[in-house]
């Protein structure tokens, strides 16, 4: 890979990770990748923000790269930790066995973190606070801003005031492989569209519990004048960096308030009986023009779920009962909702069972605790009657009209 001199002092440098069947954070799918990114800053001092992590081939990557730039790796003067999730720290590791000089900038809660994960000695760490800067040299002034839980305790990112450059970690970044376009105003339409809904999955799948942290750091750099956002994940903004910006602020909001006028229908069933539901379901939503997202447990991915249910103002979960609870499936999809403070929606909940139940109290239970505005539910003794799929239509119906008037 390239590095790619951005403006004044400042590189891009940058991996992919596309291997297929990979997890990011051992969890979720990135059928199309993702970068992590790292930046050079030079003044007469030579600073790196940010590394990436432990995998063979990464690591030689990104060391080849840091040499073309014109520094040795053991000439580096600071490395700055931004944060300390080893796809970011991970190289540190061997990054300290061969640069004998550098000093390691850090937030004071990532001190402990960067001596145990990475094994730096703790007479090469310098701690920083909000504000606090660091002179490279030749009018190159790094400052520093805490941004606490976006999204782990000891988080900040750096600015670069005389780029007007924000270097934001995992702050504003997205899936996807970045490969020769690097900047938002490279983008075609189409991919510009595909880092947006990257973007949200990001945010859904890493961001999203931290949603009020998210605020608190926007509102916290709102006094900056920013022209460059250069996150760790994605492309680099900066003919529009206000737009990322927007999404995030967006994106929190629906943690808050309602989310769009859409629907995340989750369902699943074992012998059909569930499944003949699906059909009137999205036809009750449709026919009130609201739009739905169709998933299927455990067919489809969870880290996929979770991206539409977050920005979907409705969700209808449609499953049988399984041995007195929900089918186990749903149950973690449900789980993992709640995980992620999924709140402020409007939900419906269909499904058959074959004697007595018990999916109904398994959910309400579950859910206690979401403050979800959840309606009555269709349950049904296995195959559905005729007037059992009105009841689920009508139902879906109602549930769009809810969801019209909640978003306005
Ligand atoms: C493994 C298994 C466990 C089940 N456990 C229950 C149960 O605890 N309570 C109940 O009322 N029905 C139970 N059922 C019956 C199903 O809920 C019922 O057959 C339903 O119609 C299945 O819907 P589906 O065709 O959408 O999968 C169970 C069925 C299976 C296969
Ligand atoms: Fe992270
Ligand atoms: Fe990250």
């Amino acid at each position: 890979m390239n590095i790619t001199k951005m403006s004044g002092p400042v590189y891009r440098m940058g991996v992919n990770i596309h291997e297929e069947g990979y997890l990011f954070e051992g969890l979720w799918p990135i059928p199309d990748g993702v970068s992590i990114n790292s930046y050079l800053v030079q003044g007469d001092k030579t600073a790196v923000i940010d590394l990436t992590q432990e995998t063979a081939g990464l690591v030689e990557s990104l060391s080849r790269q840091i040499e073309m730039t014109g520094t040795a790796l053991e000439d580096l003067d600071y490395v700055i930790v931004n944060h300390m999730e080893p796809d970011h720290s991970g190289m540190l590791k061997d990054f300290v066995s061969k640069n004998k000089k550098a000093r390691f900038i850090c937030s004071e809660k990532a001190v402990p973190l960067l001596q145990q994960f990475c094994s730096v000695p703790e007479d090469r760490i310098d701690s920083v606070k909000d504000g606090d800067t660091l002179d490279l040299g030749q009018g190159q002034v790094l400052t520093f801003f805490m941004v606490p839980n976006v999204h782990w305790p000891e988080t900040m990112v750096t600015w670069l005031d005389s780029e007007k450059t924000l270097f934001a970690c995992d702050a504003f970044g997205s899936y996807g492989k970045v490969e020769d376009e690097i900047f938002d105003d490279q983008l075609s339409d189409e991919r510009a569209a595909f880092y947006e809904k990257e973007a949200l999955r990001y945010y859904a799948n890493i961001v999203a519990s931290f949603s009020m942290f998210v605020d608190k750091a926007i509102a916290k750099l709102a006094g900056l004048d920013i022209k460059i956002i250069a996150p760790s994940h994605g492309i680099v903004w900066r003919k529009n960096p206000a737009k990322i910006i927007e999404h995030y602020q967006r994106y929190a909001s629906y943690a808050k308030g309602p989310a769009e006028k859409e629907v995340c229908l989750v369902w699943a069933s074992m012998y059909g009986n569930t499944e003949k539901a699906v059909s009137p379901l999205i036809r009750g939503l449709k026919e009130e023009g609201v739009e739905v997202n169709l998933f299927r447990v455990p067919q489809d991915d969870l880290g996929h779920i979770l991206a539409a249910a977050w920005k979907s103002a409705g969700l209808i979960f449609a499953m049988p009962t399984y041995e007195y609870k929900m089918f186990p499936p749903m149950a973690t999809v449900v789980d993992d909702l709640m995980i992620k403070k999924v709140k402020n929606k409007k939900v419906l909940r269909v499904g058959s069972f074959g004697w007595v139940g018990g999916a109904e109290k398994d959910f309400r239970t579950r859910t206690e605790k979401a403050g979800w505005d959840i309606m009555d539910s269709v349950e049904f003794q296995g195959c559905p009657t005729e007037e059992d799929l009105k009841n689920v239509e009508n139902s879906a119906r109602e549930l769009a009209k809810q969801i019209k008037e909640f978003v306005g």
